[in-house]
């Protein structure tokens, strides 16, 4: 069975034949909302909406725990993470599509560990490479399939929000490696691998970062989603060569 965490743009997932939803209670609190379980082409899919059905729960506010725990009792296979970034390097233009393949964590204050409370041992996740490279693989070869542009690989800079940076913030990621920001990665990344998920992430460019591109003075909120709702087209394609790939 494979579980997908939609991100802003993608709140549902119009291709899903959806059969039931079910709320999860876990030990962290509940997750953004009820998981939607359903098919699509004949196989099992658990969908979740990161920022809630109504997208109401900005990135600093969503219980990843939660939504990571609950994803992990059903046991997936793969977990596909859809997510907004803006472009940092020059061809990441908005619409493009990355599986971005490393990532710098630039939030606080957020719960972003399993491992901890007074009874825990200490507990450290090898996080050289912080998304499972079979789950990368096989977005990328569902990609190829579907003829959807895709690029493979690319550092994503996990930004506080929820407002957007400033064009010296932006310049500053670009200084430490990043080639995309956006708000969701961490910690969902390293949760993920702390509770042994496979997961990686599509990241969908849904507008030049601060100061780049055309948006040297200030980024356009409004095309914004006109941009994802056009780009989920593509990742949606992909998505359902994904379930035949999986399915081989
Ligand atoms: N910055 C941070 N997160 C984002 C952006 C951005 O420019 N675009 C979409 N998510």
């Amino acid at each position: 069975m494979l579980a997908i965490i939609g991100g802003s743009g993608m709140t549902r997932l119009s291709c899903l034949e959806i059969s039931h939803r079910q709320i999860i209670r876990t030990p962290y609190g509940e997750p953004s909302g009820p998981l939607t379980f359903g098919k699509i082409k004949d196989q099992d899919i658990i969908f979740l909406a990161r920022h809630g059905h109504g997208h109401t729960i900005p990135p600093h506010a969503i219980n990843y725990r939660a939504n990571l725990w609950a994803l992990h009792s059903l046991k997936p296979s793969h977990v596909i993470a859809v997510a907004s970034v803006g472009g940092i390097r020059a061809d990441l233009t908005p619409g493009r599509l990355v599986v971005p393949d490393q990532i710098v964590d630039y939030t606080y204050g957020r719960n972003f560990t399993y491992f901890e409370g007074k009874d825990q041992p200490v507990t450290h996740i090898d996080f050289t490479l912080p998304y499972t490279q079979q789950t990368r693989a096989l977005i990328l070869q569902a990609a190829g399939n579907a003829n959807e542009d895709i690029f493979d690989g690319g550092v994503y800079a996990a930004t506080q929000g929820p407002r957007l940076e400033t064009a010296a913030e932006i310049n500053r990621l670009e200084y430490d490696g990043a080639d995309m920001v956006g708000m969701t990665g961490m910690p969902e990344t390293a949760l993920a691998r702390e509770i042994g998920l496979n997961y990686a992430t599509i990241a969908v460019v849904a507008n030049y970062a601060a100061g780049r591109g055309t948006n040297v003075k200030s980024i356009p909120l409004k095309e914004i989603y006109a941009v994802l709702e056009q780009a989920m087209v593509g990742v949606r394609n992909i998505l359902e060569h994904v379930v035949n790939c999986h399915g081989d």
